[in-house]
Formats: C-alpha cells, sequence, structure tokens
C-alpha cells in the first residue's frame, strides 16, 4: 500500500475522533463544600479509540506512516487500554500491527480485550513476564526489532516523546473548552499511570491551574523525576508554567496497587456513576484509572482539602473496554 493511501487513511482516522464534551456535574455534597465540578470526557471522543489514547497515539502513528514503517509493535497486558487503541486504529489505517503481550496465549480465551485484538488481526507475540521486564532494554528491543523488521515500535501505554505533542493539544483543547463555558479551574486532576499524560498536559498548558496526578500504581514516588524527566525532553513545552509547584502526585490513590479492585471501589464506583451522572453524558468509570481518580477525589472532598469555592476539572480518560475484566458491562460498538 502506498504511503499517501495511509496518509489519507490517516485524516480519516483523525476525522473521527471528536471534541470531548465538558460536563457539568452537580452533588449534594459539593454544593455545601461550594465545589464546582466539571469532568471532560475524553471518553466519549471515540467509541473504541477513547480517552487519552487518542491524543496519544495521534503523532506516533502520524510518524510511523511518514517513516513509512511495515507496520507497528506495541507492548501491554491482557487487557491494555492502549493496545486495544493501537490495535483498532492500526486496522483501520491498514497498517499491520504486533502486540507483544505479557503471558501466556492460554490468555486468549479470558480476555475479551485479546480477542478484539485478533479480530482486528493485529498478531498476538506473548512472552514471559521477565522477558517482559525487558521491554525497555535497548538490547532485548534490538532482537524484538530483528523479529519483526521495520515495525514502528511504540512503548507501554503509548508513552513515547511523540505522545507529549498529542496530549498538549488536548490541554488546549480543554483550556478552549473552559474559556467558552466562561469558568476557569483552580485544579485538574488526571489518573497516571506511565505519567505521559500528565506530562503532556503540563507541557500544553498555557493557563494558571494545579495539575494534580493519581498514581494508579503503588510506590509511584518515581514517577516525580520520570514526569520532570519527560518534560525536560519533550519539546512541547511553552516553558514558563512547568515549574514543580504547578503540579504534583498524590502518592495514596492505588488502592492497593494496579489493577487492585476492591468491593469498596466497586461499590463506589456504582454510586458515582449513579450520583454524578447528567443527563446527557451517563457517567461510567474503569477500576484501574477513572475509579481510583473519582475515588481519590471524593475523599480529598469529604475530608475538606478542597478549600471552598475551589473550581474543580477531573478529565475522563477512557479505559471503559477494561471494565470487562472486572465483570462489569461494556459493549464492543459494532
Ligand atoms: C484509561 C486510562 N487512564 C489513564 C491512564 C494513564 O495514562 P499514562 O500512562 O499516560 O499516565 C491510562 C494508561 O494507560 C489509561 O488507560
Amino acid at each position: 500500500m502506498s504511503g499517501s493511501k495511509h496518509e489519507s487513511d490517516f485524516q480519516c482516522w483523525q476525522g473521527v475522533i471528536a471534541e470531548p464534551p465538558l460536563q457539568s456535574i452537580s452533588h449534594p455534597l459539593l454544593i455545601e463544600k461550594e465545589i464546582e465540578l466539571k469532568v471532560l470526557r475524553t471518553d466519549l471522543v471515540h467509541p473504541i479509540i477513547s480517552g487519552n489514547k487518542a491524543y496519544k497515539l495521534k503523532y506516533n502513528l502520524e510518524a510511523a506512516i511518514q517513516q513509512g514503517a511495515r507496520g507497528v509493535l506495541s507492548f501491554g497486558g491482557a487487557w491494555s487500554n492502549h493496545l486495544h487503541a493501537l490495535a483498532y486504529s492500526c486496522y483501520q489505517l491498514k497498517l499491520p500491527c504486533v502486540a507483544v503481550i505479557r503471558g501466556e496465549p492460554e490468555l486468549i480465551p479470558k480476555s475479551a480485550m485479546l480477542q478484539d485484538l485478533k479480530q482486528w488481526g493485529c498478531q498476538l507475540h506473548f512472552v514471559t513476564r521477565k522477558e517482559y521486564r525487558l521491554r525497555n532494554d535497548p538490547d532485548w528491543l534490538r532482537s524484538l526489532a530483528e523479529t519483526f523488521p521495520d515495525y514502528f515500535m511504540v512503548p507501554e501505554g503509548g508513552s513515547s516523546p511523540l505522545a507529549a505533542p498529542g496530549v498538549a493539544e488536548l490541554a488546549i483543547q480543554l483550556e478552549q473548552s473552559c474559556k467558552e463555558a466562561n469558568w476557569q479551574p483552580d485544579q485538574i486532576w488526571c489518573a497516571v499511570g506511565t505519567g505521559g499524560t500528565l506530562a503532556g498536559l503540563i507541557a500544553g498548558r498555557t493557563l494558571d491551574y494545579q495539575l494534580i496526578g493519581v498514581p494508579v500504581l503503588k510506590g509511584a514516588d518515581f514517577l516525580n523525576q520520570e514526569i520532570t524527566d519527560r518534560l525536560a525532553f519533550d519539546s512541547a513545552g511553552n516553558g514558563s508554567v512547568q515549574d514543580k509547584q504547578s503540579w504534583s502526585l498524590l502518592l495514596d490513590g492505588h488502592g492497593g496497587g494496579y489493577g487492585k479492585v476492591s468491593n469498596t471501589l466497586l461499590e463506589q464506583m456504582a454510586y458515582f456513576e449513579e450520583c454524578l451522572s447528567g443527563d446527557a453524558f451517563p457517567l461510567s468509570l474503569d477500576p484501574i484509572y477513572t475509579g481510583k481518580l473519582f475515588c481519590r477525589f471524593w475523599q480529598a472532598v469529604e475530608q475538606g482539602d478542597i478549600p471552598q469555592g475551589s473550581r474543580i476539572l477531573l478529565i475522563h480518560t477512557g479505559g471503559l473496554q477494561g471494565r470487562r475484566g472486572y465483570g462489569l458491562d461494556w459493549q464492543l460498538p459494532v
């Protein structure tokens, strides 16, 4: 297939990503505490290329096409939101995709996510957990590149330096939406995995608000340094408002660690889905990222950690397909 065909497919790919709606949320506790809450619903930008993935993948896919790569290769677990969005994008772009999966082929019947990947023609390449730990090791990556020559490699979670400019565009878009709503947030909160999304938001911001990340990993203090390093490396930043005062991580919102999902978390998610939904955009959360974000935010509200009169924006970063890993409903759109 010619490069220009891929390029026109890429324009189509971009064209199907909608603008994320800004949703106002009302609740008696928020009224009592005089807190204004809005949620940026990036989960609604596309039924499958959902949430932060739409922004993180954009320039990675563009680079793969421009370089004339034979396909795209990336990494993740059996329920990876990133691989799900990437494999579907490659299917749309008619680009071969290889997913390097942590675990055994026996996972396939247990994971609807892996079954989706197969349906979209993605090649599943299973590696042991020990091997998977080498996913950033240059020697291991070189040998993988020999197995899959001319494939464009995207790191786990899509958090390459090319993710930042895409997420920075989200920051600009969200500031624009807030301006149109005549509403200036004091704090913007988002869930953090690798830190790529938060780094892109920090890099792209132009207004003065506090960015608060809620890591879903236990012991994620190292992310403070990693995000700082990403900011130094990425070129998208405007430099003026990136200082460490303007962003912070709440390290106690992981709910027991990555992928740990308690009954309390599931109950709280069900409560938020019922009580924080607006009519126009019913709210659905995932237990790995956005569920933990909402729980940690609510804890801050209940504890009185959020100053009266604050305007808070939560970013819903999607990942709803992952609900299926916990027996929660999500339908693959037909
Ligand atoms: C739904 C969802 N939200 C948030 C994140 C965190 O993004 P990042 O890895 O850029 O910190 C992820 C990461 O994969 C995700 O799938």
